[in-house]
């Protein structure tokens, strides 16, 4: 396990997350306050990309069917919103990041 670099710290404007593709893994880096968080981007659902879902706070929607992450510890809070159907839901890998100057770099 070694940190590589994936981007610089203004590729992602306070308050907003992207995606990367680092090592074959596609991954979410969102910036809250200043702090820098990445987890895995795909859902653990049905693989949405969480990276075009909607960042409240620290929670991520999902754009498919809803369900909710927290980006600071890729904790499943809550499963998809689908009618009659209860679905629990995987956590997401949570990623180590390290600030390098103005490089993000992450552990993999
Ligand atoms: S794919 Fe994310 S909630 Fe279904």
């Amino acid at each position: 396990m070694e940190f590589v670099k994936v981007c610089k710290k203004s590729d992602i404007k306070l308050g907003t997350m992207n995606k990367f593709e680092i090592n074959g893994k596609e991954i979410v880096i969102s910036n809250l306050a200043g702090k820098y968080f990445a987890i895995n981007n795909k859902c653990t659902h049905m693989n949405g990309d969480l990276s075009k879902g909607k960042l409240e706070g620290n929670i991520v929607t999902c754009p498919k069917h809803g369900s909710k992450f927290d980006v600071t510890t890729g904790k499943a809070i809550s499963g998809p919103k689908i009618p009659l159907l209860k679905i629990k839901i995987k956590d997401e890998e949570k990623y180590e990041l390290k600030i390098q100057g103005e490089d993000i770099l992450i552990k993999l």
